[in-house]
């Protein structure tokens, strides 16, 4: 009974009232948004996910740089045509490594999230060539002048030390191996000893 009568004050005076609601709200606030930011309790970890790659990294750069987010989207939703069309819908673990994330918010062409592995190398070659060569209805810009532009693999760590002050687990000796990570990578397992590189990034 005491506790009724003294919840009557509260319910007379309405800026005590007011001021009580603020607080309950605020607590359930805290409660609900703060555990949030902890990348743990919001991302379900999926097996094989790993870092980039030093040369995979700077594809991911030239994407940015390119502005190729303005056109395509990497983020399959959870929805059945979606399912159909490109693939499993993203999970959050699989851009956990990505700063910035790549989801995008405008497809003019397709989701990319799953597009690795579609085609071969040849026929990206070519569409980022001439888009029009392969797909003659594209509106996709060719991209033609990559082939003649250089990367620039000496710098190469100092994008996997600014991801890492971010919390992507890049070794020191991812880091120190950046820039020979990333030519092995690219000049190919056959003529180069890729032991290295195998031992710092599983097989995707
Ligand atoms: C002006 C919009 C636009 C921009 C910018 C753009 N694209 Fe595209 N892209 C398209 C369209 C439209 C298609 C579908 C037609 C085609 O395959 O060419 C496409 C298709 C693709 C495909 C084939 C997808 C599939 O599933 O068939 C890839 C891969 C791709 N783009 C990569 C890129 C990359 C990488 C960049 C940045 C360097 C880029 N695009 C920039 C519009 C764009």
């Amino acid at each position: 009974m005491n506790f009724v009568k003294k919840h009557g004050v509260l319910e007379r005076n309405s800026v005590l009232l007011l001021i009580g609601i603020i607080i309950v709200i605020l607590i359930g606030g805290i409660v609900e948004i703060i555990p949030l930011f902890r990348k743990e309790t919001v991302i379900e970890p999926v097996d094989g996910m790993r870092p980039y790659t030093p040369l995979e990294l700077t594809g991911y750069n030239i994407y940015i740089r390119e502005g190729c987010y303005n056109c395509h989207s990497q983020q399959i939703r959870a929805l059945r045509d979606e399912v159909v069309r490109y693939g499993h819908y993203s999970l959050a673990a699989e851009s956990m490594y990505d700063h910035p994330f790549q989801w995008g918010s405008k497809r003019t062409g397709p989701d990319l999230a799953r597009v690795g592995g579609k085609y071969s190398d040849e026929w990206h070659k070519g569409h980022m060539i001439n888009p029009r060569d392969l797909v003659p209805e594209s509106i996709m810009p060719t991209y033609s002048f990559l082939m003649n532009n250089e990367i620039d693999a000496h710098n190469m760590y100092r994008h996997l030390k600014a991801l890492r002050v971010v919390g992507v687990p890049y070794s020191d000796e991812t880091v120190e191996w950046a820039g020979k990570d990333a030519l092995v990578q690219a000049t190919g397992e056959p003529r180069v000893d890729t032991t290295g590189l195998l031992e710092r990034y599983e097989k995707k």
